[in-house]
């Protein structure tokens, strides 16, 4: 990914002017074992009190969503969603990239966590570059991985 696309993915909060646009947001077909839909995060997030839910924005046009919370000294991140017609740019990266930026600025966070199904490979390729390392832990069907902060 370049730093110029990096730039240009921002996220940003979910209010009444661009929560339908995250709504819309759908994965390929094959990907939707994988995640939820963005409208139950957007509600997870509403009425369940431990994630956050963000657009994720290019160049101010919503292409995804991403959620954060946190656990004790850990941030989590949960519900990356690409839209499948803006994958394979590099926005997914970006938006974690983003996500860890925020919660690294966060009071007390030292270490960063996330889970995926095994099977969902490009997802784990994604976390594993940019420092996700799987610790033998599974949530469910799901590997955690987990990223120390320096
Ligand atoms: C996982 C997901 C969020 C990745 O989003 P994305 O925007 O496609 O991610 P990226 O573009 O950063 O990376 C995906 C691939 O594109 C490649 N890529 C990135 N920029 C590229 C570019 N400019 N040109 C060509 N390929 C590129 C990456 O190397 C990566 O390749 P790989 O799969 O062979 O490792 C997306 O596939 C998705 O929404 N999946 C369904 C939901 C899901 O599974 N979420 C994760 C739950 S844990």
């Amino acid at each position: 990914m370049t730093d110029a696309l990096r730039s240009r993915v921002r996220l940003v909060e979910i209010d009444r002017d661009n929560w339908r646009d995250v709504a819309a947001v759908t994965p390929r077909q094959d990907q939707r074992e994988y995640v939820a839909d963005p409208t139950y995060y957007m509600c997870l997030s509403h009425y369940g009190g431990e994630w956050n839910c963000l657009a994720v924005e290019l160049d101010e046009r919503t292409v995804g969503h991403v959620m954060w919370g946190v656990e004790g000294d850990e941030g989590w991140i949960g519900g990356l969603v690409i839209d499948a017609a803006h994958q394979g740019r590099g926005i997914g990266t970006a938006a974690v990239e983003a996500v860890s930026e925020q919660l690294a600025a966060m009071d007390g966070i030292r270490q960063l966590a996330l889970s995926y199904e095994p099977e969902n490979t490009t997802a784990r390729r994604l976390y594993a570059r940019l420092g996700f390392v799987e610790t033998g832990e599974t949530e469910g069907d799901e590997i955690v991985a987990r990223r120390h902060l320096a």
